[in-house]
């Protein structure tokens, strides 16, 4: 699989991915990094694993229309079959949805199609739920909408911040992003109809 991510942030799904394919847990290779913010942490990790990074800054394109099309074109560029949304914290558009039809994938810190959207650990605390977790789906249109891959859930824990359990679902984040992407990939390449 030749995969390239879209990231804004920290960057550790993209690490746990890296790991994956190093410890043969995933066949595949991360061609680019494609990241929206100059200050992200991702494009460091992306640098210590000679990954290429490739800089949109959204405030430089006039509308996420032509922002996309700079990134289906670098994708593309890249030789790019399969797109990982890895912290991507822009919403797409049909464009790029198209583009990787059924090869676009993201990751949500929820049990969806409970709490799309931003902090959604904190709406997970708000709403009292006892089950957190994490869920890799393909990606529509609607934020955090789509078939769903795979979940993981873990326990609220009384007393938990969000940063406690926002780290307790990470370790789960981590763990199925690979293998989710292994399985849509599998599913992908096994279809008869
Ligand atoms: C993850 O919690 C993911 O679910 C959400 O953004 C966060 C990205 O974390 N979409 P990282 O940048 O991979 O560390």
């Amino acid at each position: 699989l030749k995969l390239g991510i879209l990231a804004s942030g920290n960057g550790s799904n993209f690490e746990a991915i890296m790991d994956a394919i190093e410890d043969s847990r995933l066949n595949a290779k991360v061609n680019v990094v494609v990241c929206n913010n100059p200050g992200a942490n991702v494009l460091e990790r992306a640098a210590k694993w000679s990954i290429p990074t490739v800089l949109l800054n959204h405030r430089e394109f006039a509308s996420r229309e032509v922002l996309d099309q700079a990134i289906v074109d670098t994708l593309v560029q890249h030789d790019v079959g399969w797109v990982i949304m890895a912290g991507w914290m822009r919403r797409v558009t049909q464009h790029l949805i198209d583009a990787f039809s059924g090869r676009l994938l993201n990751i949500h810190p929820s049990l969806l199609p409970s709490f799309p959207g931003l902090h959604a650990v904190q709406q997970a605390l708000d709403a009292g739920v006892q089950l957190a977790g994490c869920t890799v789906h393909y990606v529509e249109l609607a934020v955090d909408s789509g078939p769903i891959i795979m979940q993981a859930a873990v326990p609220v824990l009384a007393g938990d911040t969000e940063a406690s359990l926002q780290s307790r679902i990470q370790v789960q984040e981590h763990r199925i992003y690979p293998a989710a992407i292994a399985l849509a990939a599998h599913a992908h390449f096994t279809k008869t109809s």
